[in-house]
């Protein structure tokens, strides 16, 4: 059995993966995704990024991210949808001109609606405010926390609660995955959300690991658990286990138990509904082209073979 097909035996739980459509053309690789043994749920890696949804002022484009989630539906799949609000990935209109804090407002709601108002019902979550804090708790300062405020958060979330009142909407971040001062910033964020009467569902550890600085297992639990105690569900949502290169036997030891442990701390919350990895085939992962001396961070080779991981994540979800 697959990924997905053992962990659904743990109470309906997904195993799911990041796609991004630059490598649809390579039929290996799409069989592996498209395959719901394997994977229940699908997160577009860019296709529903601003600059890619909205490259110019009020000209959307959703080609790219149609297919991406027409891959998914053909596959049976569930949608992460991501990403609405983040630093990141904005188009050269939005940088590099300054707004008040009116205009600003009415651009990012223009958006929302248009993107989220496209993918109603194709949605099971909506990734609304990615990586909002910075390391030390503090609201990282974003075009929107600079030119709107902290307040840009909540109207976010107002906002797409609106357009699309199904879809579960979450706010998702990395580095948070111990208790540091970024996930009691985190916590606070949500918590305030919560106490604000906003709606918001959920909490993404996004679960970039580097082998030498992963959260052990005990530590996943405990931030899962904290999360889930303000009344949200959890998920991991863009688990990747980076080893340097060239790579060292101890390092794949390492990724193999750190994969195993992240999966077995989401089963083990009753509140986490899923784990998704940020890519499953080595050769087409973010990791070397950004994290410069590391790679080979998915669960299968370039030559296609599982690695250790692999197996030790089906053994971990395995019934006992
Ligand atoms: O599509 C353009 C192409 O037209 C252009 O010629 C080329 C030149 O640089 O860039 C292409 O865009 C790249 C895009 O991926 C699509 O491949 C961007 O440069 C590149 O920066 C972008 O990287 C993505 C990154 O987010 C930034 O959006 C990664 O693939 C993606 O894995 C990464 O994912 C993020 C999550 O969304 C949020 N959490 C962290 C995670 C890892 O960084």
């Amino acid at each position: 059995p697959g990924l997905n097909s053992l962990m659904k035996l743990n109470d309906g739980r997904y195993f799911g993966t990041a796609a991004s459509t630059v490598h649809f053309n390579d039929s290996k690789w799409l069989s592996v995704l498209q395959d719901s043994d394997m994977f229940g749920s699908m997160t577009p890696e860019n296709s529903q990024k601003w600059e890619a949804t909205e490259p110019e002022r009020g000209v959307f484009d959703f080609a790219a991210a149609d297919l991406n989630v027409q891959k998914a539906q053909e596959a049976g799949q569930m949608v992460r949808c991501h990403t609405l609000i983040w630093y990141n990935a904005l188009p050269d209109w939005i940088t590099s001109q300054t707004w008040t804090n009116e205009t600003l407002i009415a651009v990012m709601e223009n958006h929302i609606k248009e993107v989220v108002t496209h993918f109603k019902g194709q949605c099971y979550s909506w990734d609304v405010v990615n990586e909002a804090v910075n390391d030390d708790g503090s609201y990282r300062e974003t075009i929107w926390y600079n030119t709107i405020g902290p307040e840009y958060i909540a109207m976010a979330y107002n906002m797409v609660a609106k357009y699309d009142p199904d879809a579960k909407l979450y706010y998702n971040d990395y580095g948070i995955e111990f208790i540091n001062n970024k996930t009691l910033g985190a916590i606070a964020l949500v918590k305030d959300l919560k106490e604000k009467g906003v709606k918001v569902d959920g909490v993404g550890i996004q679960g970039h690991y580097p082998v030498v600085l992963a959260p052990s297992y005990e530590d996943q639990v405990e931030v899962l658990q904290r999360f889930a105690d303000l009344g949200v569900e959890v998920a991991t949502t863009e688990l990747d286990v980076f080893v340097e290169i060239p790579e060292k036997v101890e390092q794949v030891e390492m990724q193999t138990a750190i994969y195993a442990d992240s999966v077995r701390a989401c089963v083990d919350v009753p509140a986490c509904v899923g784990v998704t990895v940020w890519g499953f085939y080595d050769p087409y992962s973010w990791v070397p082209g950004t994290v410069p001396g590391y790679g080979n961070a998915d669960l299968f080779w370039a030559n296609w073979t599982a690695k250790p991981a692999y197996d030790a994540i089906v053994n971990a979800l395995l019934p006992k």
